[in-house]
């Protein structure tokens, strides 16, 4: 399948958008420098895979937050489990995600798989991995050019 490009310009601050690439729906969030701090202030023994050892992502991926920019999260928005789409969930106090101190993320209804908004997943919960992060570069501060 071709590259896609994303136009970002538009996506405010805690919001999230979808883009298609080879079937499949990629998300991009533009998260406020809050959700941020709450991603990175999540310890790593409620994460089964902290620091993105199974690989999920891009070799130029790295950090906790698994972006280029630390702002532009880019995932690949299917369940690592059974294939579901899990319902984004930025706010610490959303509710039905059925955990303590959520900072906010992607829940998975099938079966209840929670991951952060960096796309890492939760410890004891039926997805094995991460979301995936597509590859993708900037084409300038408001294209991101996917695939
Ligand atoms: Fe998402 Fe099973 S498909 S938890």
């Amino acid at each position: 399948g071709a590259p896609v490009q994303a136009d970002i310009s538009r996506l405010e601050p805690g919001q999230r958008m979808t883009v298609e690439w080879r079937g499949r729906p990629i998300w991009i969030i533009n998260r406020t420098p809050e959700m941020i701090e709450r991603t990175e202030a999540l310890s790593g023994d409620q994460l089964a895979d902290p620091d993105s050892e199974v690989p999920q992502q891009p070799t130029y991926i790295d950090g906790g937050l698994r972006s280029i920019r630390p702002e532009i999260g880019v995932l690949i928005g299917i369940c690592t489990h059974l294939g579901c789409s899990p319902l984004f969930r930025p706010e610490p106090d959303a509710e039905g995600v059925g955990v303590d101190n959520w900072p906010g993320g992607f829940f998975c209804p099938c079966h209840g798989s929670r991951f952060d908004l960096a796309g890492r997943v939760f410890s004891n919960v039926p997805a094995p991995t991460n979301l995936e992060v597509p590859p993708y570069r900037f084409e300038n501060d408001d294209i991101i050019v996917i695939g």
